[in-house]
């Protein structure tokens, strides 16, 4: 067995930077910087370390990005009135709320005071609304399903007519790359924590999205050879990165994505083209 052709989502990625760039450029040269407003509650380290990814990402591409750190603490209505100033500033084109929220927020609330047309996570009921009826192209799709579609396309793997199989019903991940799948036009199976034979319809799959945070949980022995597998997963086992799916799927798989390296730094590539674009159509 020859084992599976890695799939480099760090290159990918860094193909899409140096595109975003020269789009930058052309803007800035018509006196439009896009500007995207990150908003993190609290102190989460993960969120702090994804957060200042997004600013070192956005900076690499000419993005003018921001931080707006509230405390742990922080009312609701105190964290809505900053997204509402944040709707009305014309130099702000993306806005994104980091996730998880602390507790005493409610998530969807917040998400709903997004200006849809600043929402560059998608995660506003009207971009949810047009990714599952489209038309296409119109709203923001959120950034790991569609950087993961965008994987999919630049190593030329289409998915028409194929059994994509998804792990994981989350609203940031699941929920949307199973409408992508679709649009896509593969036939699509939605897994869960409550999904009985998850292995049997893991080994019905020619394409596998697994996205359930539960470190190497995916056995390669239940994966359908040649299959093309996709690891959402970023778990920390004993100070280790590490995804959803075991080091054994890389002898079965076709194609897989590693971690790190693979999904991680396509969902930040999308985010800037996502606040390019919101810049674009505020001209
Ligand atoms: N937390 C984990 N992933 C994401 C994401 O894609 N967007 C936001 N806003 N928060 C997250």
């Amino acid at each position: 067995m020859l084992g599976a052709q890695l799939i480099d989502g760090k290159a990918i990625a860094a193909d899409i930077r140096r595109e975003l760039k020269e789009e930058v450029n052309q803007l800035r040269a018509e006196n439009v910087i896009p500007g995207l407003t990150v908003v993190l509650v609290g102190d989460d380290p993960a969120s702090l370390t994804y957060v200042r990814s997004k600013e070192r990402a956005s900076a690499e591409v000419g993005i003018r990005s921001e931080i707006k750190k509230l405390p742990k603490d922080t009312p609701q209505p105190k964290l809505i009135a900053l997204i509402e100033k944040l709707n009305h500033d014309p130099k702000v084109h993306g806005i994104l709320v980091q996730l998880p929220l602390p507790e005493h927020i409610d998530s969807n609330a917040v998400l709903r005071v997004i200006d849809p047309a600043k929402d560059v996570d998608g995660f506003h009921p009207v971009n949810i609304g047009s990714l599952w009826t489209g038309p296409r192209g119109q709203g923001f799709v959120p950034c790991t399903p569609a950087g993961i579609m965008e994987l999919l396309r630049r190593t030329g793997i289409k998915s028409e007519g194929l059994n994509a199989v998804v792990v994981g019903r989350s609203n940031i991940v699941g929920k949307p790359m199973a409408a992508l799948l679709l649009q896509n036009n593969a036939t699509v199976t939605v897994c869960h924590s409550r999904t009985r034979d998850l292995e049997e319809h893991c080994r019905y799959a020619d394409i596998l999205v697994v996205a359930i945070g539960r470190a190497r949980f995916i056995q390669g022995d239940w994966i359908k050879p040649g299959a093309v597998v996709i690891d959402v997963g970023m778990n920390r086992v004993d100070g280790v990165l590490c995804g959803d799916v075991d080091e054994s799927a890389r002898q079965v798989a076709g194609y897989i994505t590693p971690v790190p390296g693979g999904v991680g730094p396509m969902t930040i590539a999308q985010l800037l083209c996502n606040t390019v674009t919101a810049a674009k159509r505020s001209l």
